[in-house]
């Protein structure tokens, strides 16, 4: 595994192990953050039309230099864009100034879900996204998806980490084929003091915070450490010269306590 590492999803696109996300990254910021991940190595930008963000990421892209095939961009379709899928996607296919999008996301498992799934499924075809998927979604709603769709999601993005450690999907998720992107891989800040974790990052001479990404990435997902800091943004991917002994990723599950960070979708009906 090194920087360049990445899955292959259900259709065959191979997508970075590893990615920048840019929720609450605004403005100059987020042009910045961008700028310093690509120069990093990172390959992988993840944002959504609800962080206010894309023309900032488009800009970073254009900027970099960087050509397009070598990158691979995540938005996302949010609740209150459902009315009109084609319109959002279109809206941010143009913030982002791009011809198209790598992935392309249900942020959340809305009640239209199945109704703009064919949407997007038809966007798939015409090309103008590589991949479709979706986010937040409970083993219950891809259930559902499966039974009435045609094209499997690619990736399903889910809050992640070994305090969240969510091992029924994850294991659902490879049976059907789907990746599993882990999305608050460092429990947004709160964890990275837990004196158990820095025991094992003392062991690897790691940061609490590389270990929490190199524990999602080495159970097969993609990880989106989110910065704004040029430094953290470069230690978050300086994880590929050290692996997490099998002792030490069993002592890493045992973390879990069902810390949901952000919302937690299993009532969502
Ligand atoms: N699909 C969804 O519903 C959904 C929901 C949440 C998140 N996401 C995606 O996942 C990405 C990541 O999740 P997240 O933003 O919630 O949180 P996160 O990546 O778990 O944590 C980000 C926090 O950790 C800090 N941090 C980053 N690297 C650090 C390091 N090396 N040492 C110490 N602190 C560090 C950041 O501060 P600094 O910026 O100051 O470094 C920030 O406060 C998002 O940005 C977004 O792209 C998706």
């Amino acid at each position: 595994m090194d920087i360049n590492s990445k899955v292959n999803l259900n259709n065959n696109l191979k997508m970075p192990v590893i990615g920048l996300g840019t929720w609450q990254i605004r403005g100059k910021s987020a042009e910045n953050s961008v700028l310093y991940a690509l120069e990093a190595g990172y390959r992988l930008i993840d944002t959504a039309s609800f962080y206010n963000n894309e023309e900032e990421v488009g800009n970073a892209i254009k900027k970099s230099g960087i050509p397009r095939g070598d990158l691979f961009i995540t938005t996302k379709i949010w609740n209150s864009e459902h009315n009109d899928p084609e319109k959002a996607f279109n809206k941010s296919l143009k913030k982002l100034n791009l011809d198209y999008i790598d992935l392309y996301l249900i942020h959340w498992p809305v009640q239209e879900r199945l109704k703009t799934w064919k949407i997007l499924e038809r966007l798939y075809k015409e090309g103008k996204c590589k991949a479709i998927g979706v986010s937040n979604f409970t083993i219950n709603h891809i259930k559902e998806l499966l039974n009435n769709s045609e094209i499997i999601p690619a990736v399903n993005q889910v809050e992640f980490s070994p305090y969240l450690y969510q091992k029924e999907l994850l294991e659902f998720c490879k049976l059907k084929k789907i990746a599993l992107e882990a999305y608050s891989p460092l429990t947004r800040g709160a964890n990275l003091d837990d004196e158990k974790l820095a025991d094992i990052a003392r062991k690897y001479n790691k940061s609490t915070a590389q270990i929490l990404i190199k524990w999602g990435i080495q159970h097969g997902l993609i990880v989106i450490p989110k910065s704004s800091n040029k430094d953290r943004i470069y230690e978050n991917i300086n994880i590929f010269d050290f692996n997490i002994a099998k002792k030490d990723m069993e002592h890493l599950d045992s973390l879990n306590d069902n810390l949901h960070y952000c919302w937690d979708p299993t009532n969502e009906l």
